[in-house]
């Protein structure tokens, strides 16, 4: 779906960032939802598939309960490589055995016209984003994950104007955006399962009145 060659400009554009491998996004190419992740961790790029490893085990629990078959959707992700931890500490262990980090806006930036081009071509119905990161990069820094998830909202989504640019700029796309947690973020506060899990829910709805409406 994303041409080879735009693939290769992803992989020239992130080569400069401390970014290890290059993961396609997957799933139904002609899907009406989008996922919208952080990067792949080291899992994902041995199973080259998105969302394989501890937080998909997860994800997959969470679509479940909105009665969601991974088959029926497209899950990609923010940067399609994973980003590694460069730290004084990290750097003396070989990058296949250093921890995931949060992408920084650079390296946001390096794969924007990717995550760009995949909108456009699924033209989706509704995305729904998983974190605050893909929200972020997706609809602009002025939300917050806490107060807006589990609510679907119609906006102009924010992209890259230009390959020379550096910053995301609202662009003419108005979007159906559905914002919940990061499956991830359940390692770390337990207590958004049942916050993801509710949300979950919430998106089975929208879903419904969206196929209703055709
Ligand atoms: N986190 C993501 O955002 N994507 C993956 O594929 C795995 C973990």
């Amino acid at each position: 779906m994303i041409s080879k060659q735009l693939q290769e400009l992803g992989k020239k554009r992130i080569a400069p960032y401390p970014c290890e491998g290059f993961l396609l996004g997957g799933g139904n190419e002609e899907a009406d939802v989008l996922f919208v992740g952080e990067a792949p961790g080291r899992d994902e790029l041995q199973t080259h598939k998105p969302f394989t490893g501890r937080a998909g085990a997860n994800l997959n629990g969470f679509l479940k309960e909105a009665g969601i078959n991974r088959e029926d959707i497209y899950i990609t992700s923010v940067v399609r490589s994973r980003p590694y931890k460069h730290d004084v500490k990290s750097s003396k262990k070989p990058i296949e055995e250093r921890g995931n980090r949060t992408p920084t806006q650079k390296e946001i930036i390096a794969h924007a016209p990717l995550l760009d081009e995949m909108i456009n071509q699924l033209d989706p119905k509704l995305i729904v984003t998983l974190g605050a990161i893909a929200l972020k990069r997706l609809v602009g820094p002025g939300l917050n994950l806490q107060d807006v998830h589990g609510k679907p909202f119609c906006t102009r989504l924010l992209q890259l104007p230009s390959l020379e640019s550096s910053k995301l700029v609202r662009g003419e796309r108005q979007q159906h955006v559905f914002p919940t947690f990061h499956p991830a973020s359940v390692f770390y506060n337990p207590t958004l399962a049942t916050t993801i899990t509710n949300d979950m829910r919430q998106l089975r709805a929208v879903l419904d009145s969206l196929h209703e409406q055709g």
